[in-house]
């Protein structure tokens, strides 16, 4: 498994630990950055990842930013991308479950690294239950064939 991760610089010691977590799960880990503290932009990190998924050049991202909202917003503007911001093990596991969210987006300033590794632990083990929620899906599909070229 393959995944594109990137952080602003309020994600990125979270996006650090992160990315030594995902290796040492035998994951393989692309890293777009940032590569520091120092204050950047979120949607410049966000679109990196939004168009890895978007183009199934990986399996799933990982965008981590001060509370992950920011991330979703962005990624969520590119096509096939469904992103999900997750705060505990109930959201990451219904985000897989219901939603088979393929873009994770975590807040470095709201849970510390020993949470967040276990909502990314049950985001990557929870398989996508399909049945009733292949419809809704299918129905966002619908909306990105009507407003994204
Ligand atoms: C940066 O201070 C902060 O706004 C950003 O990391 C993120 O939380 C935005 O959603």
């Amino acid at each position: 498994m393959k995944i594109a991760i990137a952080s602003d610089h309020g994600g990125y010691e979270l996006k650090k630990s992160l990315v030594e977590f995902l290796k040492s799960k035998k994951i393989e880990v692309e890293d777009l950055g940032t590569e520091g503290t120092e204050s950047v932009d979120y949607p410049d990190f966000a679109i990196l990842v939004g168009e890895k998924v978007s183009l199934k050049k990986v399996d799933a991202g990982i965008l981590a930013c001060g509370t992950g909202i920011g991330m979703s917003i962005v990624a969520n503007k590119f096509k096939n991308v469904r992103a999900a911001v997750v705060a505990d093990e109930y959201t990451a596991k219904m985000a897989k479950e219901h939603n088979n969210a393929n873009v994770l987006c975590l807040g470095g300033r709201v849970r510390n690294v020993e949470e967040v590794k276990k909502i990314v632990s049950i985001w990557l083990e929870t398989a996508y239950a399909g049945g009733r929620h292949d419809r809704r899906l299918e129905k966002i599909q619908e909306i990105e064939k009507r407003n994204m070229k």
